[in-house]
């Protein structure tokens, strides 16, 4: 069943479709034989080749090395099976095409991957056919030196018929080049990482072979409806009877006829309940064939402008992800799949956009069975266009619209038995034009039961859905008010008035941050029209490369790359070794789905379940009562299910409503899985909540008592100079107590987050923050002492200093106020802006600090009472509780690819080093403590290359900035700035000894 019939390869400048390939069909699961020729292979590298029409080994008898299959071949994890061969190099851009924007032309410097491997089967059948999941870049395939054709469309799969061609040894030879005109389709933002990515396929065809089961379950009057589509691929005309089957209701179906189904459930994200269509052509010893469809019954309809599955408006807090291994690229292996999923579900993330092509068809299995929304994506980016205004862009011309077309039609044929997949996305940022026209055409022909997702085309002329990426909170919120600017075409405007919303991108998981989750979730859950959205990304694309003997990770220009966009391709919510970051841990607190908020009045908790579907019955709220040494109480509040979108207040035992023996003491409510799962073990935390129990008789806070040491015995009443010292040419602190101390002063600059690097959307006319910091000089303040006085007896100490910096007349004032408190020393410090701040920026500082260094190692011993343990600035750290926390300063320490401000703790009441020197403050400060001065940490652009300074690097602050999101999209939120103003702090330092 061959479309055309493939004699020569297809000329690179042609970007498809494919030749001499099958109808695309979907990806079944069959009882016919099959080989999966994963493994080794034998590989080499070609830079350019000169007789494309040759197979591999017709054209050259140079060395091979080998490679493992299916892998990027250009990873460095290929250096030892390959030895000295070169294999290329990774290079990535975002937005930018490595190559001139020349359509239809590739790059004439263009290499390519050869890949040749024997293939031997016993019983070989007559009929068989060859499927590739995916091959990125272009491929041209031999089978025993015949040719099959040419490849296009690198995440979707290709099969080709080897009918009559299985000898007993067989020679399989692939070329894949790296470019080809299909590369000005395949723009997303990732690494070029060309190979054999996906699994390859030797499947058996039998006389009675099914060629393709189409399966459409609904959900409607509280019954199921089914439709089984099935198309024979049969040896001779005989045509053998086709048994379909529900497996478990036992229930025969008749092709091609919608039925009803009586007593199944309905599949939803909450609830995935699957079922087995089952479709033969008899035995396998008779030529029949059986394949296995798994089937969910559910209905999509958009109602009044919401999005609703089986009649329930759904909620969407989702992630996007990319497929990215760092070892092997593209190919992400099954357990790291699974894993990667797993994470999800742990983490509350219940919707999944493929950013930017369809996945591997086993991730729609595991989304099918444990529950995610899926967005699938076709394999379409024309982005690189923007940089020549999209001129020539293959999207509105009528020469690429049978390869742009055909790429959606192989994803949807593929994949459109799926349950969890609730749209179809027609690509991403491929500007607009009629091609994307002939796609959703094309897409509701083969299947109309799902609506169209594309965020390119603000018009909405082709989709269902209005998308956006990245819009501001205000703007989603006008949004969800249906209160959006009118479009120029009022008819195109009201259809999109009608329109759900989806945000399928937002919040750049990029470094340090994102700020601002809990106001978009806020949003999502006001106003019916908001569909939710998915966060970019799940995952950071950093790449493996041994260095000293010590493995290291990669970004964008390690590779020496001409054009790249070095470490923007480090944004996601886990490390490429899947090793979750603090914002994950936000994440999961902002998309809980079952909230937790105290009451005012202390003896009631409230659980908001936000589900759409499931009640509560699958959870445990436990509470406990903690103070600081350790847990003091503790219990299960027994509550009846709260039905989905339901609420419900639960009365607290006494034990939780009062403080443990009057001390400070925290409650605490987790929310557990009963159940076991595939993705979780049972007593799975899935949200913490806690709360601060008042008291009257207490400050809220409480340090361990600090003891002098040599005078301890004397009870001679401590004097200021006993404990500081200051040099009083400046007004630096140079001892406290035993401790020398370094550096001191105030610090109203950190080390550039990758947000704070970047032009916001929000404040696109306004410098980025870090540029604010460094027009302003903050980095490097100069402070001239203006007062320093000491009274009362010599046991307080008043200075002034003016801290300006180099070239402007910004500066403020210090008031620095020291007294003796017992054994302690406090602090009053009021800052205050004096000369000029710029008044057209909206924000001027980093944090209001006092830093300083203090000796110290990485295995220091930090504790602390206030949030924690994860870290938290203003506008993120939702993760972060009350409670008491301990960790070595190695382990307070986020490491960021590359080296940023973060680990900041919030709301410290106290901290303590070694149990020894410490600090507290009643109004709460913000804590970094780390081993590196943040100059080093600036100027360091590898996580690797940061080594211990022997110091602990110390900021108190009183005021701090919100991260935001500007490294793709909105700056900090207005309430979350930090504009010049008058800031207060009080510090006590405790466990000082004599100087
Ligand atoms: C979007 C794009 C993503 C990614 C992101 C920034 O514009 O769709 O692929 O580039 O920006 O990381």
């Amino acid at each position: 069943m061959t479309v055309e019939k493939a004699t020569h390869p297809l000329p690179l400048t042609n970007p498809g479709p494919s030749i001499g390939v099958l109808e695309p069909r979907s990806s079944l699961s069959t009882s016919a034989r099959q080989l999966r020729l994963n493994g080794e292979w034998q590989f080499r590298w070609v830079e350019k080749v000169l007789d494309p029409e040759l197979s591999p080994s017709q054209r050259s008898s140079d060395p091979w090395g080998k490679i493992l299959v299916p892998a990027s071949y250009v990873m460095p994890a290929h250096d030892e099976s390959l030895q000295n061969l070169e294999h290329g190099k990774p290079s990535y851009t975002n937005v930018k095409y490595p190559f001139p924007i020349d359509p239809p032309f590739p790059p004439a410097l263009n290499p390519a991957g050869e890949y040749l491997r024997e293939v031997s089967w016993e019983n070989a059948p007559q009929r068989a056919s060859l499927r590739f999941e995916g091959i990125e870049g272009a491929a041209d395939i031999w089978w025993n030196d015949k040719f099959l054709g040419s490849t296009r469309g690198s995440r979707l799969p290709s099969e080709f018929a080897i009918n009559g061609l299985i000898e007993k040894t067989n020679q399989l030879e692939i070329r894949v080049y790296q470019f080809s005109a299909a590369s000005y389709l395949e723009d997303q933002d990732e690494w070029w990482a060309p190979g054999i990515i996906r699994d390859v396929l030797l499947i058996e065809r039998p006389d009675f072979a099914i060629r393709d089961v189409r399966v459409v379950a609904g959900w409607s009057g509280a019954k199921g409806q089914i439709k089984v589509d099935v198309e024979l691929d049969c040896q001779s005309d005989h045509e053998p009877s086709v048994e379909i089957i529900l497996v478990e209701k036992s229930q025969i179906i008749e092709p091609g006829v919608e039925v009803e189904v009586i007593g199944v459930e309905p599949w939803n994200q909450e609830i995935p309940t699957l079922y087995t269509i089952r479709v033969s052509t008899g035995a396998a010893s008779r030529g029949g064939e059986t394949v296995e469809v798994r089937v969910g019954f559910r209905t999509i309809e958009i109602v009044d402008g919401v999005f609703t599955v089986n009649g329930e408006p759904i909620s969407l807090r989702g992630v996007n992800l990319h497929e990215h291994h760092p070892k092997w690229g593209r190919h992400v292996p099954k357990e790291v799949m699974q894993k990667d999923l797993a994470l999800m579900k742990q983490h509350n993330i219940n919707a999944i956009r493929t950013a930017h092509y369809p996945p591997h068809p086993d991730m729609l299995d595991l989304a099918d069975e444990w529950g995610f929304w899926v967005i699938d994506e076709c394999d379409f980016e024309t982005h690189g266009f923007e940089y020549a205004s999209w001129r020539v862009n293959p999207t509105d011309d009528p020469d690429w619209e049978d390869a742009i077309v055909d790429r959606m039609k192989r994803m949807v044929i593929r994949d459109r038995n799926h349950p969890s997949v609730i749209m179809w996305s027609l690509g991403n940022e491929a500007g607009v034009g009629q091609n994307l026209t002939a796609m959703a055409r094309a897409a509701r022909l083969l299947d109309g039961t799902r609506p169209i997702h594309y965020e390119g085309d603000q018009e909405c002329k082709d989709v269902d859905v209005w998308s956006r990426m990245y819009a501001s909170q205000e703007e989603v919120e006008a949004i969800g008010q249906r209160l959006e600017p009118a479009l120029a075409d009022l008819e195109l405007d009201a259809r999109r008035r009608q329109m759900p919303f989806v945000l399928c991108e937002y919040a750049h998981a990029m470094g340090t941050g994102p700020g601002g989750l809990t106001e978009y979730q806020a949003i999502f859950d006001k106003y019916p029209r908001m569909m939710g959205g998915f966060i970019w990304e799940w995952l950071e694309h950093g790449i493996d490369v041994i260095h000293n003997g010590q493995t290291i990770t990669a970004y964008g220009g390690d590779f020496g790359e001409l054009v790249h966009d070095g470490n923007f391709v480090i944004d996601g919510l886990v490390s490429s070794a899947r090793q979750p970051r603090s914002q994950l841990k936000d994440l999961a607190a902002v998309f809980t789905p079952v909230v937790i908020q105290f009451e005012a009045n202390g003896a009631q908790v409230r659980l908001i379940n936000r589900r759409d579907f499931k009640d509560t019955s699958d959870i445990e709220v436990l509470w406990s009562v903690e103070t600081a040494t350790g847990m003091k109480a503790n219990g299960v509040l027994a509550h009846e299910p709260i039905p989905a979108q339901g609420f419900a207040l639960l009365e607290l035992p006494g034990a939780a409503r009062e403080p443990f023996e009057n001390a400070d003491s925290v409650l605490k409510i987790d929310l557990v899985l009963k159940e076991q799962s595939e993705w979780a073990k049972a007593d799975w935390i899935f949200a913490t909540g806690t709360n601060k129990l008042p008291t009257a008789t207490k400050p809220n806070w409480s340090r361990p008592a600090s003891k002098p040491s040599a005078n301890a015995a004397s009870k001679v009443a401590w004097s200021m100079r006993d404990l500081l010292s200051v040099d009083e040419t400046t007004g630096r602190v140079l001892r406290l107590g035993s401790n020398s101390i370094s550096n001191w002063g105030l610090d109203l600059w950190r080390v550039p987050t990758d947000n704070d690097l970047r032009v916001s959307t929000t404040e696109p006319n306004e410098p980025a923050a870090a540029q604010r910091w460094e027009l302003l000089g903050l980095a490097n303040p100069f402070s001239r002492l203006i007062s320093l006085t000491w009274s009362n007896n010599d046991s307080e100490l008043e200075m002034v200093t003016r801290v300006g910096f180099a070239s402007v007349d910004s500066s403020v004032e210090c008031h620095w106020k020291w007294s003796v408190q017992g054994a302690d020393l406090s602090l009053d410090l009021i800052v205050t802006p004096s000369g000029n701040w710029p008044s057209q920026w909206s924000s001027h500082w980093a944090r209001a600090a006092i830093s300083f260094e203090i000796s110290g190692s990485e295995q220091d011993e930090i504790s602390w009472f206030g949030r924690g343990p994860s870290p938290a600035y203003p506008d993120n750290g939702q993760a972060a509780n009350w409670g008491w926390f301990s960790k070595n300063v190695a382990d307070l320490q986020e490491r960021t690819v590359r080296p940023q401000e973060s680990g900041r703790r919030t709301e410290v009441s106290w901290f303590q080093q070694n149990a020894a020197f410490g600090v507290a403050s009643l109004l709460g400060m913000g804590v970094t403590i780390r081993p590196w001065s943040p100059k080093t940490v600036a100027a360091t652009s590898h996580d690797h290359l940061l080594t211990s300074s022997q110091k602990l690097h110390v900021a108190l602050d009183m005021a701090c900035s919100g991260v935001g999101t500007a490294a793709c999209g909105p700056g900090v939120m207005k309430k979350y700035r930090l504009p010049a103003q008058v800031v207060k702090g009080r510090f006590t330092f405790f466990g000082l000894k004599e100087i």
